[in-house]
């Protein structure tokens, strides 16, 4: 049996992705479906959310769901519907994030746009990846989680609302590994670099600083995701931040060696 041909078992697990009507979020879940995963793919975009699932590989594993997980209530509902979709989440993937404005810095950032950041990414992580860790727990099943945290976790952004909702994501994620290790749950955070999706307009010269030389796709962090959460290709990680750039966080204030002669 080649490991790589079979990172997941289908008949065992299933995952849950918010976040997966648009961008990296929808590649993930994509890419699971396309290993054979019945997947639920959550997000507030009705549109959006409904159109993956359908263009997924193998549509009739992915289970759409709408809502918004800055609600408590919808996380409840998604817990449950997810459940009666798919029978017991073992792989949790959260990459829903609001979008980021450019115009929201530290002045200008109104309190909804603040507390709807922190809610979404901190609070629905929090929330949903503690009650599916007591289902598995309960269950004695193992599980894989993912957290889609930022560069912007370590540096500024100019934009405090995601920067320190991504810093408070990524210690949870440190927190969440510690406490559920010895349950078998494995938690790590998957670190984009500038990835052309919806959440992030990158402007095209910022591929002058990424030494691979062009900006990332959603699809660029899928291959990465799968192997993160696949209890046979990574039993042994947990509490890691893997970092999926094309460099760009070798960026600084030097340039690059010219290296004319070659
Ligand atoms: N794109 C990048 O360059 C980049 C860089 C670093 C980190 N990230 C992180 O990766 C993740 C995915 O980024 P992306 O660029 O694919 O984003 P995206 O905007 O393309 O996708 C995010 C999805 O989350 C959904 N969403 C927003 N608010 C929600 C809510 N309240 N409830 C449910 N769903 C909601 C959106 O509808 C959207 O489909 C995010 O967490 C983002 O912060 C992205």
């Amino acid at each position: 049996m080649s490991l790589l041909n079979t990172p997941f078992d289908p008949a065992r697990e299933a995952a849950l992705v918010t976040g997966a009507g648009n961008g990296i979020g929808r590649a993930i879940a994509q890419a699971l479906v396309g290993e054979g995963v019945r997947t639920v793919f959550a997000d507030v975009n009705p549109d959006t959310v409904n159109a993956a699932a359908k263009t997924s590989p193998r549509p009739e594993l992915a289970v759409p769901w709408v809502g918004d997980l800055a609600n408590h209530v919808a996380r409840e509902a998604l817990l449950a519907d997810a459940c009666s979709a798919v029978g017991r989440v073992t792989h949790f993937v959260h990459s829903a994030s609001p979008p980021r404005r450019e115009a929201d810095h530290a002045f200008a950032v109104s309190s909804e746009t603040w507390a709807q950041m922190h809610a979404v990414n901190l609070d629905a992580g929090f929330h949903l990846a503690r009650e599916l860790a007591s289902q598995l727990i309960a269950a004695h099943q193992p599980g894989s989680f993912l957290f889609l945290t930022s560069l912007h976790a370590g540096t500024p952004r100019n934009l405090p609302h995601y920067s320190t909702a991504k810093a408070a994501l990524a210690m949870l994620v440190r927190e969440l590994a510690r406490t559920f290790g010895r349950f078998g749950i494995r938690v790590n955070a998957l670190v984009p670099g500038a990835i052309a999706a919806g959440g992030f307009v990158a402007d095209p010269q910022l591929a002058k600083h990424i030494p691979l030389g062009r900006l990332g796709r959603g699809e660029d962090l899928a291959p990465m995701a799968l192997a993160v959460l696949s209890n046979r290709v990574s039993a042994y990680v947990t509490g890691a931040a893997i970092v999926v750039d094309g460099g760009l966080s070798l960026m600084n204030w030097f340039d690059p060696p010219a290296l004319e002669d070659l």
